[in-house]
């Protein structure tokens, strides 16, 4: 089966594009317990082949006559709360990479969705199947990391890549009364994958985020942008572009924007592509409220195709550079941040809720932040759109980490893909202000070929925004600090990686002296060091929260000497699970260098970094 990025070839998929803004649409949630069977040798995928009447667990069969051998029910299997990852629900599963299957039942009373927790109601009535009027999408925030989805025994599609969203058409497959969703998920790692076999973190498997049925117009709008322009048309005005894209092929369609609280209504015309070609109109300056840190402004938007209206909330602002400078509306920022895993705050697994999001968020306005790095991956829309009323800009990232195969096609189209799904679902977030195609790739041609063309890519998608990635510093010769990666012609902001004083050059720090020649805004994308939390000694002890802290007083004084820094963002905000990390007593499969523990405490290097955004 040839795999082209997220979608596999052959299987007859009823995806469509990630539906834009899904949060808008009326849905009833599958989150809850989903009953699950842990299938080590895929007894339930291959088998059905050989005797297709009575394998395959995705046909949920039963025995019908005394004699019917079936084994495997998941009615009498356990029950596990989705969105999760297994790994922290089943102490089983700890450790476990592989296949888990997954079965939610739901019922469909005469057109209207109830879940199985009949107190949760469904809230809105949907289709009878087959109706003209709705379409009735499969959502899966996230699945980690290569899933196949049934409903009611008939194949949706099959989903590779562990943090990005996709959607099914699954109208046709509704039926009334019981219905199933079924989804087998492997978190197995490949070399060819995206990430690949190795990386410092958790291979948390599973169904990690919200699953929802979504009921969308047969006509809706797949995708829409609205983004303030950079280039100012005068001092009065500024101009708003606004583009939009039907799911259906279709012209003169009416799509109207509103903005009320701007006085703003446009209506436009679709082509016969579907599509709302780039439209610009004016607004007057002084009755714009531009999207910033200290004023996170948000406009309601409706958007209407013909009767069907969306709301959104909307931000306006620019980012872009002059030399080392990075301009947020065209004033120069220093980006005070942090880097962040999407783990939940208390040690539990996979950060998937607003909850979650604000906590994390919370430690980090605490420390002094105006941005965050979202490591490895995209992380779920709620951190986006928290820290997005928070005033908190984004640096969001796609899971080509370490050692990437870089002369396999389908590796690429699957990191195109990814790359695709993370901008699609967030070009409209104002806070978003880099997309990072990559962290820490030893350099080759190869490399060079495979992200360079990936920026390329990203650029093509979204031109508002600035490209970068986390490069690898060079080794120091006596005490001088090269950067030297032939990526940076093809990156807006030169971003790098350096562990002076955990991983190298202990104590050396106040010695370094670094050479970056390139004319760009420089971001420190990572520095830092590990400490236990509670474990107290001299500051050149291992381990101990001195140790750290006086790492960060070192390294902080070598950043105030790097001309054109622009930004840092330390590794990192908290504590997280690891496999590499194993040293009893002190890591126990958690990667230390959190300024924060792993249930929350503040560590003393905390303070040392908040002390110093504050000076800034
Ligand atoms: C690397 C990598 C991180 C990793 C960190 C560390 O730079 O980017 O993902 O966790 O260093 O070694 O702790």
């Amino acid at each position: 089966m040839a795999m082209m990025g997220g979608i596999s070839a052959t299987a007859q998929d009823r995806a469509l594009p990630p539906v834009q803004n899904v949060m808008a649409y009326e849905s009833m949630s599958l989150n809850g317990n989903w009953n699950y069977i842990v299938d080590v040798q895929e007894e339930g995928y291959y088998d059905y082949r050989m005797n297709p009447t009575q394998w395959g667990f995705f046909q949920n069969a039963k025995p019908k006559r005394p004699e019917d051998l079936i084994e495997y029910d998941f009615d009498k299997s356990p029950v596990m709360r989705i969105p999760s990852d297994w790994n922290t629900q089943d102490e089983r599963l700890f450790f476990y990479e592989g296949t888990v299957w997954f079965k939610k039942s739901f019922l469909m009373d005469n057109g209207k969705l109830i879940t199985d927790n009949s107190s949760v109601p469904a809230n809105c009535q949907f289709p009878i199947p087959n109706s003209q009027q709705n379409k009735v999408l499969l959502y899966f925030g996230a699945v980690n990391y290569d899933c196949h989805v049934w409903v009611n025994g008939k194949k949706a599609g099959h989903h590779i890549g562990g943090f990005t969203p996709f959607n099914y058409d699954v109208t046709s497959l509704l039926k009334e009364g019981e219905n199933n969703v079924i989804v087998k998920v492997d978190n197995k790692r490949h070399a060819q994958d995206v990430p690949t076999l190795i990386f410092d973190w958790w291979n948390y498997g599973g169904i990690t985020r919200d699953v929802k049925l979504v009921k969308v117009p047969t006509l809706y709008l797949q995708d829409y942008s609205l983004q303030l322009e950079r280039e100012k048309t005068n001092e009065k005005n500024r101009t708003i572009a606004f583009s939009a894209k039907l799911n259906q092929a279709e012209a003169g369609h009416k799509v109207t924007i509103l903005i009320p609280e701007l006085k703003i209504e446009k209506t436009f015309d679709t082509d016969a592509q579907g599509n709302v070609q780039c439209s610009t109109f004016n607004v007057q300056s002084k009755k714009l409220q531009l999207w910033s840190p200290q004023n996170p402004k948000l406009y309601k938007v409706y958007i209407s195709l013909d009767t069907n209206t969306v709301t959104d909330s909307i931000g306006f602002r620019t980012i872009e550079t002059r030399d080392k400078q990075i301009l947020l509306n065209g004033q120069p920022i220093f980006l005070k941040g942090i880097s962040i895993h999407e783990e939940k705050p208390n040690g539990g697994g996979r950060a998937n809720s607003s909850e979650d999001a604000r906590t994390l968020l919370s430690w980090a306005k605490e420390l002094g932040c105006n941005y965050v790095r979202l490591a490895h991956y995209p992380h779920n829309e709620y951190m986006v759109r928290e820290a997005e009323r928070m005033g908190i800009m984004v640096w969001s990232e796609i899971p080509c980490y370490w050692t990437i195969a870089w002369t396999n096609p389908a590796t690429y189209e699957n990191a195109r893909q990814q790359l695709t799904d993370m901008i699609s679902r967030d070009h409209n977030r104002a806070n978003i202000i880099i997309w990072s195609i990559a962290n820490e790739t030893p350099h080759s041609k190869e490399r060079d070929q495979f992200l360079g063309n990936l920026a390329k890519y990203a650029r093509s998608l979204d031109s508002t925004r600035l490209i970068s990635m986390a490069m690898e510093v060079t080794g120091a010769s006596n005490y001088v600090n090269r950067l030297n990666d032939n990526m940076n012609e093809y990156v807006d902001v030169v971003s790098f990686n350096q562990y002076i004083g955990w991983y190298r050059d202990v104590n050396d720090a106040p010695k370094m002296h670094w050479e970056i020649p390139y004319n760009k805004p420089v971001i420190i994308s990572e520095f830092g060091g590990g400490a236990r939390y509670g474990y107290h000694g001299a500051k050149n002890q291992r381990w101990t929260e001195e140790f750290q802290e006086n790492l960060y007083r070192e390294n902080l004084a070598m950043l105030d000497k790097i001309e054109g820094l622009s930004g840092t963002s330390p590794w990192i905000l908290k504590d997280f699970r690891s496999p590499r990390r194993v040293l009893p007593g002190i890591q126990d499969f958690y990667n230390r260098k959190g300024l924060v523990s792993d249930s929350g405490e503040k560590k003393k290097a905390f303070y040392v970094m908040q002390e110093w955004y504050k000076n800034k």
